[in-house]
């Protein structure tokens, strides 16, 4: 497939799993040059929450390049900027009784988590950082450094002063022990400034903490001046549920990791919500130059506004959560006797089969069946289903229907 493979790096990946030539896109479908169209249940990692090209906010995109509005704007004050932080704050914090402001941060989710792990270092002047078994937090050299697992690929290894936590599905008091010798111990001679976890874990295996155990997450850093940092990634703005996958606990972090689906769009965008009382930063203290998106600000302004103005997404989402749970549990029981583990909450779910190379041989099946679906968890043995949570509940049943397909089709070879 010229001129990927002549002139692209062989860091290439997703267009090994799927190798098609895509073209355009709508809601939960993706359309290569030919013709064919796939059901998406990847959603761009994460990113298209709202599904590719929605029709709402790509009539605020046209509408901002039509009037010739800002889009670029480091952090100067933009309209479109000044409309975003009062949804922001209207629709999501004041609610939630979260005293927050926005940093807004380079493009990706690892930026974010780079700038929540250095302001948790000033503030607490701790270097030390405990996350967890399975936690994934982005590609940056201190990113990846603090990510336990790479579900099964090559990963660099951990850098600085990190320690990984077992992941707590159902909290033990041994956890908590754990937990309470880890914050106050050292590592490498530093002391513990930061912990940080993904309320629902994404790449680990759509696996959601135990959320007593976030809530004395939250206990336990507070009596050891330990910041919390919640990298909602990839399982916020609604992707679980609720807005933010840790709500329903007590985990009350002190840093939001915001990015993946936050425009609504699909467009780069990221920002890190921080509690009021520890935005120590100076001006210019950590700076880049892509922090003001404005066409980001503008469709992610409306998204809230559409999809985050009543309580009803976040029902549509559950529901198809338990749609999905629903069908993967049935997969499990009929070609694995219910030894297959089904996880994940919302629309985060997962079915962790015995192997990753049947994991693999399943997304290759479905794909042949224009099917998108990724692998995740430990050796890539969990299948992934991410599609958008806004997806029609035809295209929902058709694409788990294919996924039934795929499984049969495989185990049936085997
Ligand atoms: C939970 C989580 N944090 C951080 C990241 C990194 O985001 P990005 O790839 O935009 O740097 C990801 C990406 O998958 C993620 O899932």
């Amino acid at each position: 497939m010229q001129p990927f493979e002549s002139l692209e790096s062989g860091v290439r990946y997703y267009c090994r799993r799927w190798p098609a030539l895509f073209a355009t896109a709508s809601g939960s479908t993706i359309t290569d040059e030919a013709g064919v169209s796939y059901l998406d249940f990847f959603a761009g990692a994460g990113a298209l929450s709202y599904g590719h090209n929605n029709p709402v906010l790509v009539e605020v995109a046209i509408e901002h390049l039509r009037a010739g509005k800002v889009l670029h704007s480091l952090d100067t004050f933009t309209e479109d900027k000044r409309r975003f932080l009062h949804a922001m704050h209207d629709l999501i914090l004041e609610p939630r009784s979260l005293d927050m402001v926005v940093q807004t941060v380079g493009p990706t989710g690892a930026t974010a988590v780079e700038a929540a792990l250095t302001l948790a270092q000033r503030v607490t002047g701790k270097r030390a950082v405990l996350g967890y078994d399975g936690g994934y937090h982005g590609m940056s050299y201190r990113a990846a450094s603090i990510s336990a697992s790479m579900a099964g690929r090559e990963t660099v290894s951990h850098l600085g002063a990190f320690r990984a936590l077992p992941f707590v599905e159902h909290m033990v008091d041994h956890d908590l022990e754990l937990l309470d010798q880890a914050l106050s111990s050292t590592i490498d001679g530093e002391q513990v400034g930061a912990v940080i976890l993904e309320p629902t874990q994404g790449e680990g295996g759509a696996r959601p903490f135990d959320p007593a155990y976030l809530g004395a997450v939250r206990a336990l850093a507070s009596v050891h001046d330990v910041v919390v940092i919640a990298d909602e990634v990839q399982a916020g703005v609604g992707r679980t549920g609720p807005f933010f996958a840790f709500e329903g606990s007590a985990l009350d972090p002190d840093i939001i990791c915001v990015s993946k689906s936050i425009s609504g769009l699909g467009l780069p965008m990221a920002v890190n919500l921080v509690r009021r009382s520890l935005d120590r930063w100076t001006p210019g203290e950590f700076t880049g130059t892509f922090r003001g998106n404005n066409l980001a600000f503008a469709t992610s302004a409306t998204m809230l506004e559409t999809y985050w103005s009543d309580a009803e997404q976040e029902k549509a989402t559950e529901d198809r959560g338990v749609i999905v749970r629903s069908h993967l549990s049935a997969i499990a029981e009929e070609f694995s006797g219910g030894s297959w583990a089904v996880r994940g909450n919302g629309m985060l779910s997962g079915l962790e089969v015995s192997s990753g190379d049947l994991a693999d041989a399943i997304c290759d099946a479905a794909f042949a069946d224009q099917l998108i679906v990724e692998t995740c968890g430990a050796g890539g043995a969990t299948i992934k289903v991410l599609a958008p949570i806004v997806i029609d509940l035809d295209d929902l049943h058709d694409g788990l229907g294919r996924l039934h397909r795929a499984v049969a089709t495989v185990t049936s070879g085997s």
